[in-house]
């Protein structure tokens, strides 16, 4: 039988003698890797500055606390998103307010996000779901109209483009978080990378992630006094270890055949998939590069097999799937009991946390793969 796993790295023979050649420098956090790989990603994405952090999360709390957003304050964000873009709010202090998706892109519904502004938005979160980019045209108007900053949780999205331009790489952004959590299309273990235009915020970036100290271990060591430092501000361990910033380095090397891959799969599946009965495709929006992390169908009331049962049919065949997400983040145990938010609120979201199933796309994944997944598919669906 197959085995097709929903996600797996591809970690080359040149990632760990990298790793190694760190292991054997002593020098495992914070120093010359996490520059070398900072400054090749802020390339790679056509942006100024780029802040190696060890997650996504912590991207995404630095991009937050940098844009001054705090206590009193509320931030726009998709019901359906990982709970790492709604926490991040809430670590800052301010709240998240959650607005609907569409039900064919998976991204923000621009009039929904309309609907939400209040005095006290501070800050707009778009989320590049399974990355295909937002709207980014119509969520600029509306941050310029309303004098909003825009933090994007580009976590699915390195690579992709809007109208030509890199995810990472817009003025009109504060900053864009990105994660290199196994799944995703660059992988360190854990970690994450802030990339920003903006000069002050990449210096607090910078400031916040070790500590608040005001000059780094690896630039001391360039000083007179490599013992003294001085802390300017309340910040965090969220360094970046050379061990993760090498394996970075050799995996953004790697970023656009390990993306033209998943692109080719994704076409496959919606080749393959076209105008069959029981199940939604996704939608694209025009003048978009969709970098698809995943492909995710929706699995409709016309399907004879319903989608819990699908999943461990597919599974039974050797199929990893995956669900983004189980349950819309303000239904989250969590977010309902401090905020008493009700189902109903968001039908789309809820509707998608119901009916969708993610497919492996990954560059393990072949054309011949793609076939046998969409054949159990239809068999199972029609
Ligand atoms: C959309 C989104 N945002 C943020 C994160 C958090 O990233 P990390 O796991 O690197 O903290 C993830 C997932 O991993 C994600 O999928």
């Amino acid at each position: 039988m197959k085995e097709i796993p929903f996600g797996r790295p591809v970690i080359s023979q040149e990632e760990k003698k990298k790793v190694l050649e760190v292991l054997d420098s002593a020098w495992l956090t914070h120093g010359p890797n996490t520059k070398d790989f900072e400054a090749k990603f802020k390339d790679f994405c056509g942006a100024k500055h780029a802040v190696g952090v060890n997650s996504g999360t912590a991207a995404l709390h630095l991009g937050l606390l940098c844009e001054g957003i705090g206590p009193g304050d509320e931030v726009i964000v998709p019901a359906q998103t990982h709970v790492a873009t709604a926490h991040a709010v809430m670590y800052v202090g301010a709240k998240p307010v959650f607005t609907d998706v569409e039900v064919d892109t998976y991204n923000i519904d621009i009039n929904s996000l309309k609907e939400m502004i209040t005095e006290k938005t501070k800050a707009i979160m778009p989320v590049h779901f399974a990355g295909q980019p937002c709207k980014m045209k119509e969520i600029y108007e509306i941050s310029k109209d309303n004098n909003l900053a825009v933090v994007e949780d580009a976590a699915h999205a390195p690579g992709a483009e809007y109208g030509g331009k890199k995810i990472g790489s817009f003025e009109e952004s504060s900053s864009a978080s990105f994660s290199f959590y196994p799944v995703k299309h660059i992988t360190t273990g854990e970690g994450g990378m802030l990339v920003t235009n903006n000069e002050k915020i990449a210096e607090k970036a910078n400031l916040l992630r070790a500590f608040g100290i005001d000059k780094s271990t690896w630039k001391r060591t360039k000083t007179e006094r490599p013992w003294f430092y001085l802390v300017d501000d309340l910040g965090f361990n969220y360094r970046m270890t050379e061990i993760s910033a090498a394996m970075g380095i050799g995996q953004l090397d790697k970023i656009n055949s390990f993306t033209d891959a998943r692109i080719k799969n994704a076409m496959k599946y919606e080749s393959e998939l076209q105008g069959v009965k029981g199940i939604n495709l996704p939608q694209t929006i025009p003048d978009v590069k969709h970098a698809y992390l995943f492909y995710q169908i929706l699995v409709n009331d016309e399907s004879k097999t319903g989608r819990d049962v699908l999943i461990g049919k597919l599974k039974e065949k050797g199929i990893g799937t995956s669900v983004h997400y189980p349950v819309a983040v303000p239904l989250m145990p969590v977010y309902k009991r401090l905020f008493g938010f009700k189902e109903g609120t968001w039908p789309n979201a809820e509707k998608i946390a119901k009916e969708a199933i993610s497919l492996p796309v990954h560059p393990g994944v072949s054309e011949e793969d793609v076939v046998y997944v969409c054949d159990a598919i239809k068999e199972l669906v029609q």
